[in-house]
């Protein structure tokens, strides 16, 4: 291979891997708005909270792992672990990863409510997130 080839094949090998992160960053407010238009109806945050704390007919609630106050650290029912904040205004982190933020929806979802979260059960959650100020 040419040296000019192979810096051809090496620059858009790296654009594309850029590009592939660009598109999965995202914010929590354009997700929130994704899952609005999904469910077809406005979300409410006094929903969310409760959808949050409350148990669906199983051993934990979501506040279980994450508190009812999720502007603080939470802590994993099973194994222990530390779990950083999941309110956007004290974790810059998330919800900027749609594959991140619909891996655990689905996972939670299953272990909390025996099924996945509906978009406007997801809608909810994270509009009443995004309100929560540390
Ligand atoms: C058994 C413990 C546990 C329970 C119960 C639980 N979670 Fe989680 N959750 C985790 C862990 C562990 C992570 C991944 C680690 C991390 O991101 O810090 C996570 C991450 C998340 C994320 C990823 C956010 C992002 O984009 O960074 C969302 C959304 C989420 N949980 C929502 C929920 C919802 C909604 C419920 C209730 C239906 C719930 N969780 C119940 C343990 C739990």
């Amino acid at each position: 291979m040419t040296k000019l080839k192979f810096f051809t094949l090496a620059a858009s090998l790296a654009l594309s891997v850029f590009c592939a992160n660009a598109q999965a960053q995202t914010t929590p407010a354009a997700q929130a708005a994704g899952y609005v238009a999904a469910s077809g109806q406005p979300a409410q945050a006094a929903r969310g909270q409760e959808f949050f704390t409350t148990k669906h007919g199983k051993d934990w609630s979501c506040s279980t792992c994450h508190t009812a106050k999720p502007t603080v650290d939470g802590k994993h029912a099973t194994t222990g672990k530390v779990i950083s904040p999941l309110a956007p205004a004290a974790n810059a982190q998330r919800f900027t990863d749609a594959a991140k933020t619909e891996k655990w929806f689905r996972r939670n979802c299953n272990d909390v409510v025996g099924r996945e979260c509906t978009p406007a059960e997801k809608a909810d959650v994270l509009t009443w997130l995004i309100s929560l100020k540390p």
